[in-house]
């Protein structure tokens, strides 16, 4: 799908607002997701710490979650903000969630923060020989 200037900057706002509902009051570190589905709709979501720290989750399953509830079966793109001015990238767990729901060279992974985009790649360079559903259809 083609990202315009126009597309990218609503996925951007969308995170931006997405993060700012995020729930990260023990690490203070609010993520943000805004996804693309192949439906050209856009699906947030947020991190949720929780008092019993490992019981927290990321702001992509958020999102992924709100995605599938929809109806949207692919993630195209997915832009992850974080509070900058390090670049933020998808945890290992995370890449692995976005890979059940996408083509990995198709998806395209954006990060920002409140300055705006920063950089952008494929899952499949993010998660490289990935482990998918196909591995199960033996
Ligand atoms: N976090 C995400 O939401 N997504 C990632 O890909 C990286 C980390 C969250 C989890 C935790 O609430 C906070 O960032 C600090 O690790």
């Amino acid at each position: 799908m083609e990202l315009s200037q126009e597309l990218l900057d609503r996925l951007l706002a969308e995170s931006l607002r997405a993060r700012d509902l995020a729930h990260a009051p023990y690490s203070k570190y609010r993520v943000g997701v805004a996804i693309l589905d192949e439906q050209g709709r856009i699906h947030v979501g947020a991190n949720m710490e929780n008092a019993s720290f490992p019981q927290g989750w990321c702001a992509e399953p958020s999102a992924l979650t709100a995605m599938i509830m929809a109806g949207g079966k692919r993630a195209v793109a997915a832009l992850v903000t974080g509070p900058g001015p390090d670049i933020i990238t998808p945890c290992g767990g995370c890449r692995q969630k976005l890979r059940e729901f996408s083509v990995p060279e198709e998806l395209v992974i954006i990060a920002g923060d409140p300055g705006g985009i920063r950089q952008r790649w494929t899952l499949a360079e993010l998660l490289p020989l990935s482990f998918g559903p196909d591995h199960l259809k033996f």
